[in-house]
């Protein structure tokens, strides 16, 4: 990298500008001044004729440099200095490449002509951050591409390739070689004529108010709770209402919105937490190479991550224990594959790979003697998972990483069967596993530092967020939904309905609330677990038997047709099943309650405080590396609403001294179930934050 991030240079009568400010050449105030002054000097230089901005590195610019949020803005703004390309009277054209996204883009617009090179993607990711493109890109994109093109980009936040960008307008050509000499090539271009320019805020825009009022329609449906969409359409309304200039002072007001709402905050923790969680203390170790991965079990779990595996290019082996389980399994895997092939995840190209002998199929774990990963999916029972991994032990190369998918076992107890502890994981991935993007990487007491590194390298590789775990009953997310459960649990016993329940934390944002969940996932899964539990449960605890009742009367749920709700074909809506409120009913009796009414704003305080409490313990006993670790197991596998951060970020939010209050204050009915952890008054009494744990 140069000392400074922008460099002008001239080669024949092109002025070129560089944009180096790795690692993403993300618009930061010294770029933004480095280019508006580039500009200058370009301009007023009589030996230059076009002037050809290119980025350094992977990247063209991949959008305003994020960490600057919530500070106090440096001038130039990203919107003046896109302006000031505009405006310039030599021609300026952006040579792109990498991934040009937000107020990269917006740069890109403000120029006169675009070329990409191939590879390039292009979009406005604004709108996951909990933001608007806010330098010009709600009023330049809509005059390039039309209204309804430029609404689906921003609303969307999607990002598209360089062909795609090609055929809406948003670039003018594909381009080729390395981006130095792509830019020179553009500018010449220019220069001769063959590449046409004009300033895209010239251009006018043909009103469309049916995609606008589609759009509203449409988010009004799907993301009732978000605040910054529907910011979007109202700017992109005004590209066709509003002269440019106008168009773009209420794009900043509506960016200045945005950016003050708790939402962007958030949601740009939530970006943030999804690449904190790789820094680990055995980043530095480097993986085994893993090619051959062999999966052990073929029901839902067994074939989601052999699915998961297909997909992002390995080879699998599964093992069943016969070869009807086997048969059952590999038609569950092509299912996937078949839906993955529908939804354009998985190319027919692969598809025919794995059909020629990516995939196969064993009834005895011999058949994993290859196998350079080994992922153990088999019954939640301890005796069953050590027995599998002593003849793993046997059977398996030197080198090869042993995987538990267990949700709630004892890593170090499997380990200690085999003669190899080093090389056993934790890998417990969520269901459906080829769909969920969580990970949980659980390292045992021997895992070696090589073999932790791995775990996350093909967690990279398939897509999904991986978050470092230690051994505990439930890790990190079960362990905490363990807890929480148990405050839905007092909610229904205490007078509120499931479904009263439910709709409160769908308003927050949970996409599915707790019951629906537990309807969908398996009634029978935590009965199991239950029993297992029930004699080291405390003398103290509280105990809600209306769900064993339920699943005593072989209702699990949606599989079965009757959980919380009832489920059917001629079932219209979400019901709730009568026989669980008769159960609910009856444990309320026999237990001496008189049911009470809990506001929607109780129920979402008493649940999240509960969450809380049990993710403040994860952090302190070393369970979760930091708060930012909790964060990101909730989010990317448990539905927590993205827009609200996480449930320590949201603590932070509420402030631990408000917590421990509301924590003892409920203590008083429940003194065992309410306790304070230690770490929450810590934070309380030193009024500090769960972020300054972060580090
Ligand atoms: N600002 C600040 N830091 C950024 C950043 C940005 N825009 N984009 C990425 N980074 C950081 C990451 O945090 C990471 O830091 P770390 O190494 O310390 O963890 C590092 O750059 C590398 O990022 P990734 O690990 O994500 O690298 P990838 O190669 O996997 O992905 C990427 C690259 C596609 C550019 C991805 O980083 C990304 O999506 N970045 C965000 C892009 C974005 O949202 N841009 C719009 C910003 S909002 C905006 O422009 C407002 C404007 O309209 C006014």
């Amino acid at each position: 990298m140069s000392e400074t991030p922008v460099t002008t240079e001239r080669v024949g009568r092109i002025g070129l500008v560089a944009i180096d400010n790795p690692p993403v050449n993300a618009a930061s105030h010294a770029v933004r001044a480095g280019i508006a002054s580039a500009i200058d000097a370009l301009a007023a230089d009589d030996g230059v004729d076009a002037i050809a901005l290119y980025g350094v590195g992977r990247t063209f610019i991949a959008g305003a440099d994020i960490r600057e949020f919530g500070k106090p803005p440096q001038s130039p703004g990203l919107t003046q200095v896109c302006s000031h390309i505009e405006a310039c009277a030599k021609p300026v054209v952006a040579l792109i490449h990498g991934t040009t996204l937000g107020g990269g883009l917006e740069i890109a617009l403000g120029c006169h002509a675009r070329v990409a090179l191939p590879g390039t993607q292009v979009g406005f990711p604004e709108v996951t951050l909990g933001l608007i493109p806010g330098a010009g890109g709600t009023q330049r994109a809509p005059r390039l591409t039309g209204i309804k093109a430029a609404l689906d980009l921003i609303t969307s936040g999607k990002r598209i390739d360089a062909d795609a960008a090609l055929t809406l307008g948003l670039i003018d050509r594909l381009g080729e070689g390395p981006p130095r000499e792509a830019a020179i090539k553009a500018g010449e271009d220019i220069v001769s004529g063959a590449l046409p320019h004009r300033r895209t805020g010239e251009l006018g825009v043909a009103p469309d108010e049916a995609a606008l009022d589609a759009k509203t329609a449409e988010i009004a449906r799907k993301q009732p709770n978000l605040f910054a969409p529907v910011r979007c359409v109202e700017a992109v309304a005004a590209s066709a209402r509003l002269p440019i200039a106008d168009g773009i002072a209420l794009e900043r007001t509506l960016f200045e919105a945005c950016l003050e709402s708790p939402q962007r905050a958030g949601l740009v923790h939530a970006f943030f937490a999804e690449r904190a969680v790789a820094k680990i203390p055995e980043a530095s170790a480097t993986p085994r190479p893993v090619e051959r991965i062999g999966v052990i079990g073929g029901g839902t779990m067994g074939s989601g991550i052999a699915t998961a595996f297909l997909l992002a290019g390995y080879s699998v082996t599964m093992v069943e224990r016969d070869a009807d389980g086997l048969a059952r399994g590999q038609a569950t895997v092509e299912k996937n594959l078949a839906g993955a092939v529908k939804r354009g995840k998985l190319s027919e190209a692969r598809l025919a790979d794995i059909n020629a002998g990516a995939f196969s199929g064993a009834t005895t774990v011999d058949a994993l003697a290859e196998a350079d990963l080994i992922i153990e999916a088999a019954f939640e029972d301890m005796a069953v998972k050590q027995d599998l991994f002593s003849q793993l032990d046997k059977a398996a190369k030197k080198g090869a990483i042993l995987a538990t998918n267990t949700s709630y076992l004892d890593v170090d107890a499997i380990a200690a069967i085999t003669s190899r502890p080093a090389d056993v994981i934790g890998l417990h991935f969520f269901s459906p596993a080829h769909v969920m993007r969580l990970l949980e990487v659980v390292v045992a007491d021997k895992t070696a530092a090589d073999v932790v590194a791995t775990g996350f390298a093909v967690a990279r590789k398939l897509g999904k967020v991986a978050v470092r775990a230690g051994v505990c009953e439930g890790f990190i997310g079960n362990r905490i939904l363990s807890h929480y459960r148990k405050a839905a649990e007092y909610l229904v016993m205490d007078g509120a309905s499931p479904a009263e329940v439910d709709r409160a934390l769908e308003d927050f944002g949970f996409a599915m609330g707790p019951h629906a969940v537990f309807d969908l996932a398996g009634l029978d899964i935590a009965w199991a677990a239950r029993k297992r539990l029930a004699a080291t449960r405390p003398a103290e605890e509280r105990y809600a038997a209306y769900a064993d009742k339920l699943c005593e009367a072989g209702q699990f749920g949606r599989k079965t047709g009757r959980g919380f709700y009832l489920y059917g074909e001629d079932v219209d809506g979400r019901p709730q099943n009568p026989e669980a409120l008769a159960f609910i009913e009856a444990e309320r009796e026999k237990a001496g309650i008189t049911p009470r009414t809990f506001s929607a704003e109780e129920i979402v305080q008493r649940y999240l405080t509960a969450m809380i409490a049990e993710a403040a313990r994860v952090v302190e006993d070393g369970t979760a590396l930091r708060p930012i670790d909790v964060d990101a197991v909730l989010l990317f596998g448990y539905g927590f609403p993205r827009f609200r951060g996480g449930p320590l970020f949201l603590a932070d939010t509420i402030g631990a001294a408000r917590l421990v209050r509301r924590m003892e204050d409920y203590a008083q009915e429940d003194p065992f179930y309410w306790q304070v952890p230690p770490l929450l008054r810590t934070l309380a009494e030193e009024d500090r934050t769960f972020a300054s744990l972060n580090g």
